[in-house]
């Protein structure tokens, strides 16, 4: 009798203990620009020290190093659609100049189908979906953020999924889980300047761009991305069917940042995984942040995407002369990475 009780207790010892299940996810970021990936670099970085098996399916290698059983499929052809080398990205300097540009925010709708015939024709994408069937992943994480293309893997395979966004709640996932956007006291993700204080005007426009939005994507982009996928998986439904599926979303976003909303049990906000101790800047940059007499530091930089060498010369020359009349200041440009 002590004998089968010790045995009982040690194999519910072994079935729980921490560290005894090890899963095999498969995380998946084919477009992801560099401020994305600090979102998911920390979460694959945890769950490889976790003793996971995580597949990295992605166009940008992560910056930083990684454990050993993380295992990187990175795209060579993903990068330079990234990069903005090639594909929509290409000089956005253009392209998101004026920010009320229906006809540029109505073509961005296509640029998810333009992306999924990229993916779908990666050799790196075609190996990982030759292997890949219901025992070879016991989990898929996926960023919200225009990968749908990734949906007919799961779909095919019907594997669990976790869906992160690098931002806020998409509206149309929101939609499609169940968690529409708060229209009445949330601004909406893009483009809505509002606070959480509106009048009705605001409120109203709130709720159109989150219709809009939604509107747009079920009935335009989503279809889109169906049809490129029906041509190697036929049977694949509307992306918003997979979409529902989720097991679990999550944001970054926190509480304490942003206007607080009504969020489903499986909905979590992670903002601020990414943040890190500062390091000491190099001894150059440190003495030119520091030199004796100035006011301060201004650092202008247009993030990963939009990149500085593409920026128009009569724009630049403003930029320019505004820095040259703050000549109290040390102004530092980020002009482009790389
Ligand atoms: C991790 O998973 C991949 C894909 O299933 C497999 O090829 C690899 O052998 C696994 N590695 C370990 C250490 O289990
Ligand atoms: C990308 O944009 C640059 C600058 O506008 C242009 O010279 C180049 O031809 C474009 N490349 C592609 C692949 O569209
Ligand atoms: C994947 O499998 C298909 C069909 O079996 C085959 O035609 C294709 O060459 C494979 N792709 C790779 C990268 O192995
Ligand atoms: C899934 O793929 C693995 C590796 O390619 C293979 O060993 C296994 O038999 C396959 N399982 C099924 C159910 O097809
Ligand atoms: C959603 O999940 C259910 C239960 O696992 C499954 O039967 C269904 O096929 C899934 N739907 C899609 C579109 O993948």
């Amino acid at each position: 009798m002590e004998r089968l009780a010790f045995l009982v207790a040690f194999s519910l010892v072994a079935i729980t203990a921490p560290g005894a299940f090890c899963a095999k996810i498969l995380f998946a970021y084919p477009i992801a620009v560099t401020s994305h990936t600090q979102v998911y670099e920390p979460i694959i970085e945890a769950l490889g020290q976790r003793g996971h098996n995580v597949t990295v399916y992605a166009g940008l290698a992560p910056r930083r190093e990684m454990p050993p059983n993380v295992n990187l499929h990175i795209s060579k052809q993903l990068e330079n659609v990234l990069s903005g080398d090639s594909g929509p990205l290409n000089n956005s300097f253009q392209t998101l100049r004026t920010p009320l540009n229906f006809k540029m925010i109505f073509n961005s709708f296509d640029w998810p189908r333009q992306w999924c015939e990229e993916i779908m024709q990666d050799p790196v994408y075609h190996n990982l979906w030759n292997a890949s069937n219901d025992t070879v992943f016991d989990l898929v994480i996926v960023s919200s953020a225009f990968n749908e293309c990734v949906y007919g893997l799961i779909w095919r395979d019907k594997l669990p999924f976790v869906l992160v966004s690098p931002t806020g709640m998409f509206p149309w996932v929101g939609y499609a889980i169940g968690n529409p956007s708060y229209v009445v006291a949330a601004p909406t993700l893009f483009l809505s300047s509002s606070s959480n204080r509106m009048n009705f005007m605001e409120r109203l426009s709130n709720w159109a761009i989150s219709v809009i939005y939604g509107a747009i994507y079920y009935w335009n982009s989503a279809p889109k991305t169906s049809n490129v996928l029906r041509q190697y998986f036929p049977e694949f439904p509307h992306p918003n069917e997979v979409t529902k599926n989720a097991s679990l979303y999550l944001l970054n976003t926190d509480i304490s940042m942003d206007y607080p909303r009504p969020l489903l049990p499986s909905v979590k906000e992670i903002g601020g995984l990414h943040c890190r101790s500062a390091q000491p800047l190099p001894e150059d940059l440190e003495s030119f942040v520091t030199k004796p007499g100035s006011s301060g530091l201004i650092l202008f930089s247009l993030g990963s995407t939009v990149k500085g060498v593409h920026m128009p010369p009569q724009f630049r020359a403003v930029f320019t002369e505004v820095f040259r009349r703050l000549p109290e200041y040390q102004v530092m440009v980020l002009i482009s990475r790389g």
